[in-house]
């Protein structure tokens, strides 16, 4: 029989400069749209709109930024910048096989469009990448994680402005020309299909004062992030050919709700909007028709060239990524919708949820890995996964969180199953493997960690680090997984 020999998994844990470094304001960093989101209590959240970033509540984090005011968790983060070799030591202690991290793009270009990069950012960035290396992991870089420098939103509209390409290229080329031999695997964009659900974090485009997104801008700005992702793949190649490239979506993992043909056609047509138009342009190099007559049937007039299509066919990423939390489900008829953060979704009546609303699907994962994999043939990356859960902290210090222990349990063994079905996994990045602010709520209090953070949604805390007992678990897991390899 000729079967593929099947790869060693690499298992890796994840962090997110803008949720993680804080220092937003030190080093030269400038402003970026991180910075700008407010902290909005749970309670007073009745929709996901509440948080969503408009021309006004943009005006007033600037002001806040001028005397340091109001509450702001990214600006925060979990103080990573400071703790950086001490949080790095940990993760070796863990046992990672690899470390996915961002670098923000306003601290190398504060306003995003200078000529040269900021040197106290590449001093910075020179520290993590000698620590990583140090620690004998392996460099998992995202260039862009739902974060960019503000100036760009103000002066140029975001990613509406085809020039944001170039300036996001010679970005990139900075960082290739100076780390490019020290990066293992790099993603252009973080979740390139955010710019559609969550178009502030996605392309930095503001909501509108009253009224909703105008479609064609989103999807013009989502258009130019595939060029720019196909742009900085071409770049390098030749700059830094040992590095492999990935595109990323979040996977929602679409169920129809019923077995009605309408609930099932939505379902495929939902899913290829949300995830496999993404995967479709940079995994599979060609624009699909079926954007087309979406754009066609909602209005929405997006400019692409020919010379776009060239160079997505001819400029194909190496792996295939996804971040997976949950199921979702879709239907046409009324359904009872779950909470979320920056998406919602109809009620699975066979899961458990988080206190988020997020329904926890581990056979979903199996799924997700099959159906990327078919579709793409490639090596397919987990790099986003976890279970964002409130940790209670013993009075001995000691914290015990045996929910996330058998959430990561239960994923790994759907991850095995989906490798003995055939599928190509490349390995495992648990999310926020430091607590970190939540991307979706800006809270401390949403926690992924096998790292504790001594910080609270207000930022009172020493920041001090400590271990949860998923800690020794997850060291345990991959010694063992290696072993027995
Ligand atoms: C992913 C993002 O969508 O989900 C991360 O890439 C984010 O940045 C993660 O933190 C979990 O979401 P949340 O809202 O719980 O932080």
């Amino acid at each position: 029989m000729n079967q593929r020999k099947r790869r060693e998994l690499l298992w890796g844990g994840a962090t997110a400069s803008s949720q993680y470094e804080g220092a937003w304001n030190v080093g030269g960093k400038g402003l970026d749209t991180q910075d700008c989101r407010p902290y909005v209590p749970r309670t007073e959240v009745a929709t996901t709109a509440t948080r969503l970033l408009t021309p006004s509540t943009i005006a007033r984090a600037k002001a806040d930024a001028l005397t340091d005011s109001g509450n702001y968790p990214f600006r925060r983060g979990s103080r990573g910048y400071e703790h950086l070799e001490e949080d790095i030591a940990l993760l070796k202690e863990l046992g990672l096989d690899i470390y996915r991290f961002s670098i923000s793009w306003a601290r190398l270009f504060p306003n995003g469009d200078e000529a040269e990069p900021n040197p106290e950012g590449l001093a910075y960035y020179d520290r993590v990448f000698a620590a990583v290396k140090a620690a004998g992991m392996k460099t998992f870089l995202t260039l862009t994680h739902y974060a960019m420098p503000l100036h760009l939103v103000e002066a140029y509209g975001g990613w509406t402005d085809r020039t944001l390409i170039d300036l996001y290229v010679r970005y990139a080329r900075v960082v290739f020309e100076r780390w490019g031999d020290q990066i293992d695997y790099y993603l252009p964009f973080n979740e390139i299909n955010a710019g559609y659900f969550s178009p502030w974090n996605g392309v930095g485009l503001p909501k509108p004062e009253d009224g909703p997104y105008d479609q064609s801008l989103v999807f013009t700005s989502l258009h130019h992030q595939f060029v720019a992702s196909a742009r900085v793949i071409q770049m390098q190649r030749e700059v830094a050919p040992a590095a492999q490239s990935g595109c990323m979506v979040a996977y929602f993992c679409y169920y129809p709700f019923t077995c009605s043909p309408e609930d099932n056609l939505k379902c495929t047509l939902d899913e290829n909007v949300n995830q496999w138009y993404a995967v479709d342009v940079l995994a599979r190099g060609y624009h699909p028709e079926y954007m087309d007559r979406f754009w066609a049937e909602h209005g929405v007039p997006v400019d692409v060239l020919d010379e776009d299509r060239v160079l997505f066919a001819q400029n194909t990423c190496d792996f295939v990524s996804f971040s997976y939390y949950t199921s979702s489900v879709v239907t046409t008829q009324e359904g009872e919708q779950t909470a979320g953060n920056l998406v919602v979704t109809t009620r699975n009546p066979y899961l458990k949820s988080s206190e988020w609303g997020w329904q926890i699907d581990p056979v979903g994962l199996r799924d997700a890995l099959n159906r990327t994999w078919d579709r793409c043939r490639k090596p397919v990356m987990v790099c986003e996964c976890g279970f964002g859960a409130r940790d209670l902290v013993e009075e001995d210090g000691s914290i015990h969180d045996a929910y996330r222990i058998a959430y990561l349990r239960d994923h790994f063994e759907q991850i095995e199953e989906a490798v003995a079905d055939g599928v190509d996994c490349l390995g495992f990045i648990l999310w926020g493997v430091i607590d970190i602010v939540s991307a979706g709520s800006c809270e401390m209090g949403k926690r992924y960690g096998c790292v504790y953070v001594d910080a609270d949604d207000e930022g009172n805390g020493t920041y001090a680090r400590s271990k949860k007992d998923s800690f020794a678990w997850y060291h345990d897991f991959i010694e063992d997984y290696h072993r027995r390899f």
